[in-house]
């Protein structure tokens, strides 16, 4: 039972109609890759991209950034789980513990970083269009964060 209004105050406010919300989930893959451009020779690819030219690994972070309204009845946006299996299924099974040049899924993508990114939100947008996809970000290093928010 709520008090009866006094004069002065205003009456509270209600759960705003559908609030949009944005959430990010972050995961997390290890992977071998080289940069080489299949556009360039071997000395230029090398001086372009002097050691990452060479095959290496990083432990890389894919946050996934998706929007939703919270359901009146559970507070919940979005369900993780389902997100779960399309990142896990679209990117995460398919890239971790791989050489990236040798995956499928990435035929033709130069590993950076960047390419990474879109190459990503093509994957999770296939597996599950119905998510309210936001943004993808590759966290390459401590150093290097790529963020994708679709388009060109
Ligand atoms: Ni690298």
């Amino acid at each position: 039972m709520s008090a009866p209004l006094m004069a002065g105050m205003s009456a509270p406010l209600t759960v705003l109609a559908a609030p949009r919300l944005e959430l990010t989930r972050v995961y997390h893959f290890s992977a071998a890759h080289r940069l080489v451009s299949p556009r360039l020779d071997a000395e230029a690819n090398a001086r372009l991209y002097g050691h990452c030219a060479r095959p290496h690994g990083h432990n890389y972070y894919l946050e996934v950034t998706v929007a939703g309204c919270p359901d009146p009845l559970t507070g919940m946006s979005v369900d993780l789980g389902r997100l779960d299996a399309i990142v896990a299924g679209a990117v995460i099974d398919r890239v971790d513990h791989y050489a990236l040049e040798e995956v499928p899924a990435l035929a033709g993508v130069v590993t950076t970083g960047e390419s990474l990114a879109r190459a990503f939100w093509g994957l999770i947008r296939n597996a599950g269009p119905e998510v309210a996809l936001v943004q993808v970000t590759v966290v390459e290093t401590a150093k290097n964060r790529f963020e994708y928010r679709g388009g060109e």
